[in-house]
C-alpha cells in the first residue's frame, strides 16, 4: 500500500512537471539513424517532452509509429522530406537536435566528415532558421568544431542569430571522462565530475583532471587517462569495424543535455552542462567558439564559466587545443561564405 502511494505521488509529480503550461516540442533531425533512434526513444520517455517531431531523409515516419505506441503522454509524429515535411517538423519546436550526417569509419578523423556533413548541417540550419528561429539548436553532427560555426553563419545570414541558443553537444566527452576516471580510481562514476573544455575532436578535447576529485593523478596514469578521454570515440569506431561510431552512449548524452535545457527552461536554477558555444573566453585570440561549463536558463546560455585554474600540463593541452580549434572554426565559417 505504501509503495503504491509512493509511486502515485511520483506519477503526480511527473504529470505536474509536464503540465500544459510547460509543453515542449522537441524535433530530431536525422531521427532514423544510429543516434537518432535511441535518442528519440529516450526523449519519448522524458515527461518534460510533450511533442516529439522526427525527421529523416528516410524512415522518419516508421520510427515515429514505433515510438508512438510507448505509453507515455507525448505525441510523436514522423516527417519525410516531401513538400512541407521539414518545415512542419520544425515549426513551434523549443529544441532542435541535429544528429543527421555520416559517422566515422576506422582510420577517419571527425574532420574527414566535413565534406559530407557541412552541407547537410547548412541546409538543415536554413530550414530551422526559417521555421523555428527561436528554438535552441543542439548540434551533434560532426565535426562539431566546424558544424556549430556553420549553423551560426547561416543564422547570421538570415538575421536571426542568437548566440545564447546554439550549442555543440560535447556531453559525451564529459560522460566518458567520468566513466573512465571511475574505472581507474575504482569509484562510482555518478560521483565523478571532470570538466572537459575546448572542442569536440582529438586534441581539442581538454579534460581538466586537476579540477576533478583526483587532482593528484600524475605520470603515465594521467597521460593514459587523458589520451583515452580525447580518443575514446576511436575505441567505438574500431570495435564497430566500419558500422559507425558511438550511437547509444551518444544518445544518452544528447538526451541528458536536452533534459538539462528543459529543466532550465522550466525554471530550475543552477543547471550547468559543459557545451561548445559562442564564447567570450578566447575571442581575443580569434576563437569565437569554445566549450566550458555553461549555466543554462530559460533563454539558453545564462552564464559561461571560465576555464579556471589549470596546471602546467593542462596549459600545454589547452595551447594545442586552441591551434586546432581556430582552424576548425574558420573552416566552418569559410564553407558558408563560399557555399551560402
Ligand atoms: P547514421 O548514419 O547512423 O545516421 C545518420 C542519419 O542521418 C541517417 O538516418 C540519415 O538518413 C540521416 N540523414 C542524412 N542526411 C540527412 C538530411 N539531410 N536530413 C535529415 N537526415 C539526414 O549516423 P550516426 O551514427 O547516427 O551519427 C550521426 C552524426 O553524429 C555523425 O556525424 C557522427 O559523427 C556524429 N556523432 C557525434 C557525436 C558527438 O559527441 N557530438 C558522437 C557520435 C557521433
Amino acid at each position: 500500500m505504501f509503495a503504491a502511494r509512493q509511486s502515485f505521488n511520483l506519477f503526480q509529480k511527473r504529470a505536474f512537471s509536464a503540465s500544459a503550461s510547460q509543453a515542449s516540442k522537441v524535433a530530431v533531425l536525422g531521427a532514423a539513424g544510429g543516434i537518432g533512434q535511441p535518442l528519440s526513444l529516450l526523449l519519448k520517455l522524458n515527461p518534460r517532452v510533450s511533442e516529439l517531431a522526427l525527421y529523416d531523409i528516410r524512415g522518419g515516419p516508421g520510427v515515429a509509429a514505433d515510438l508512438s505506441h510507448i505509453n507515455t503522454n507525448s505525441t510523436v509524429t514522423g516527417y519525410n522530406p516531401d513538400a512541407a515535411g521539414l518545415r512542419d517538423c520544425l515549426k513551434d519546436s523549443e529544441i532542435i537536435l541535429i544528429p543527421a550526417g555520416v559517422p566515422r569509419k576506422p582510420g577517419m578523423t571527425r574532420d574527414d566528415l566535413f565534406n559530407t556533413n557541412a552541407s547537410i548541417v547548412r541546409d538543415l540550419a536554413k530550414a530551422a532558421a526559417d521555421a523555428a528561429p527561436k528554438a535552441h539548436v543542439l548540434v551533434i553532427a560532426n565535426p562539431v568544431n566546424s558544424t556549430v560555426p556553420i549553423v551560426s553563419e547561416v543564422y547570421k545570414s538570415k538575421g536571426v542569430y542568437d548566440p545564447k541558443r546554439l550549442f555543440g553537444v560535447t556531453t559525451l566527452d564529459v560522460v566518458r571522462a567520468s566513466r573512465f576516471i571511475s574505472q581507474v580510481q575504482k569509484t562510482d562514476p555518478a560521483g565523478e565530475k571532470v570538466p572537459v573544455v575546448g572542442g569536440h575532436s582529438g586534441v581539442t578535447i581538454v579534460p581538466l583532471l586537476s579540477q576533478s576529485n583526483h587532482a593528484s593523478i600524475s605520470g603515465e596514469t594521467r597521460d593514459a587517462l587523458v589520451n583515452r578521454i580525447q580518443f575514446g570515440g576511436d575505441e567505438v569506431v574500431k570495435a564497430k569495424d566500419g558500422a559507425g561510431s558511438a550511437t547509444l552512449s551518444m544518445a544518452m548524452a544528447g538526451a541528458r543535455f536536452a533534459e538539462s535545457l528543459l529543466r532550465a527552461a522550466q525554471g530550475e536554477k543552477g543547471v550547468i552542462e559543459p557545451t561548445f558555444v559562442d564564447s567570450p573566453l578566447y575571442k581575443d585570440q580569434g576563437i569565437d567558439f569554445f566549450a566550458s561549463r555553461v549555466e543554462l536558463g530559460p533563454n539558453g546560455v545564462e552564464q559561461i564559466h571560465p576555464v579556471g585554474q589549470v596546471n602546467e600540463y593542462e596549459q600545454k593541452l589547452l595551447d594545442a587545443c586552441l591551434v586546432d580549434l581556430k582552424k576548425n572554426i574558420q573552416k566552418g565559417v569559410d564553407f558558408v561564405k563560399a557555399n551560402p
